[in-house]
């Protein structure tokens, strides 16, 4: 069943995380642009503000000596001797209870006593320039009032010039990330898009079809590998189960046509006897057909892999020797030689079962398969790079550019066609070694001796926890 997900009306590149996480990133920064703002825009203008204030309470301090008690000529003496002295950044205004001016420069009636910030339009300016006025009032005594102030415009330009960047690295911190956001989205869906077409037209049918790679090794690169690495496995999978419909439908073919006739040869003798024999003919038959799916049932399992879960520490020292010396006397029975050497306390992890299969399997086939009075070794040894068990005879051995057939599902050569077997032994003795990560080779035991022989090695991984020899 396929799972669509609710169209949520947003365009797709909205929906991609790329995007999602741009925006969260870019929300991020804004916040973090406010807050630097905020800290800037207080801290500078409030320490600036500060000092200003403080220049105005030092001159307001020089023009009333005595304080509020301070008689307005005295200020207004004051006021005369400051600007004549300093002209130009300090304003004053005295005006007496009535509001008359009384000295200064700065043609202004008094506002309420205490700190105010005044503004003036650029077209009339305090002074040529000055449009902010940082001011202090105090009440004399008897109701006369004085005015002190210090040039703020700067304040007020900075102020302008913090609002200004601030607004404009604000706005492209977020239309940036948004950018980026939807460049990383758009790449992102790319990918998603290429992934979901190749896995259509795999589901449609075409398992060859693979995820393309973008080269750049990134985590879509790495997860399209390992997808890629599944379908391979996959399509093995898939082949190889055609392939096992096929051999099984191709080989149990004659064993029943062989079934068929000897049945019907049964019906048409009318003697008894020879029914019966017919029949036990018969059976045996179907057991060997039996036997045959048995054996393609279990090659399959093994090449899925499944048995690896049931895995143990194995002495294979032991699984060897008991196998040698049940072979031992079908060997002499049939005029054969078998010779082992095995050392103490070889260790390998794997299935019991399934080692033995490959082993007997191995060694039915040097008895069945070397000739006459064959002589059979097998030796095994452990080194740091594993364990390996390499299994000869002195036969005629497989031809190099046979090697690929023999190993194949129900390849059996050509002095073979008429001995009992299906050719399922090697392949599923490879698969057995495979399972167990074991390198599976098959060589010449004599490289140009008149029987060279087959030499089958098998190198184990390390691995194995060692018994005490
Ligand atoms: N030791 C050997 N010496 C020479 N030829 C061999 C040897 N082992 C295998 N072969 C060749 O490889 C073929 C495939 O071997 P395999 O074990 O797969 O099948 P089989 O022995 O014929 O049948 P099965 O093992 O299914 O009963 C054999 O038919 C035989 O021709
Ligand atoms: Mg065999």
């Amino acid at each position: 069943m396929t799972r669509r997900w609710p169209a949520s009306g947003q365009p797709a590149i909205l929906r991609t995380s790329g995007v999602r996480l741009a925006a969260l990133g870019a929300a991020v920064a804004a916040m973090g642009a406010v807050i630097v703002f905020v800290v800037i825009y207080y801290g500078t203008l409030g320490s600036l503000r500060q000092t200003l204030d403080a220049s105005v309470t030092n001159e307001i301090g020089e023009i009333l000596p005595q304080g509020p008690a301070t008689p307005p000529a005295v200020a207004a003496i004051a006021i005369r001797a400051a600007l004549a002295q300093r002209p130009s950044r300090i304003f004053y205004a005295l005006a007496g209870p009535n509001g008359a001016p009384l000295a200064g420069n700065l043609r202004l009636p008094p506002p309420a006593p205490g700190w105010h910030t005044l503004d003036a339009p650029e077209a009339d300016a305090f002074a040529p320039g000055v449009t902010e006025l940082r001011v202090l009032v105090v009440r004399l005594r008897g109701g006369a009032s004085l005015l002190v102030g210090v040039d703020g415009t700067m304040i007020r330009r900075l102020n302008d010039l913090i609002r200004r960047s601030f607004l404009i690295g604000f706005g492209l911190t977020l239309s940036l990330g948004l950018a980026a956001g939807i460049g990383f989205g758009r790449k992102a869906l790319a990918r998603v898009n290429a992934v979901s077409l190749a896995s259509r037209e795999i589901m449609a049918g075409d398992l060859s079809r693979r995820i393309p790679l973008a080269g750049t090794g990134d985590e879509f690169d790495r997860l399209a590998e390992t997808v890629n690495a599944m379908l391979d496995r996959m399509q093995h999978l898939m082949e190889n189960l055609g392939a096992v419909g096929n051999d099984i439908a191709h080989d149990l073919r004659s064993p029943l046509a062989r079934l068929r006739e000897t049945l019907e040869l049964a019906l048409r003798d009318p003697d008894p006897a020879a029914a019966g024999a017919a029949i036990a003919e018969a059976i045996a038959q179907v057991d060997g057909a039996l036997a045959l799916c048995g054996a393609i049932l279990r090659l399959a399992q093994i090449e899925t892999g499944a048995r690896r879960a049931s895995f143990s520490d194995i002495d294979l020292t032991d699984l060897l020797d008991r196998l040698v010396e049940t072979y031992e006397t079908v060997a002499e029975e049939a005029d054969h030689r078998l010779a082992a050497h095995v050392p103490r306390g070889l260790a390998i992890r794997g299935d019991a079962q399934l080692l033995n299969q490959m082993f007997a399997n191995l060694i039915e086939n040097a008895i069945t398969h070397a000739g006459s009075a064959a002589r059979i070794g097998l030796v095994a040894r452990a080194d740091p790079a594993g364990v390996t068990v390499r299994l000869t005879d002195d036969g005629p051995g497989i031809a190099p550019d046979r090697r690929g057939a023999a190993l194949r599902r129900f390849g059996r050569l050509d002095p073979a066609r008429h001995r009992p077997g299906y050719g399922l032994g090697l392949p599923l003795s490879a698969a057995i070694a495979d399972l167990h990560d074991a390198r599976f080779t098959l060589d010449a035991a004599a490289p140009g001796a008149d029987r060279p022989g087959l030499a089958v090695t098998l190198v184990f991984p390390a691995g194995g926890v060692p018994r005490p020899g």
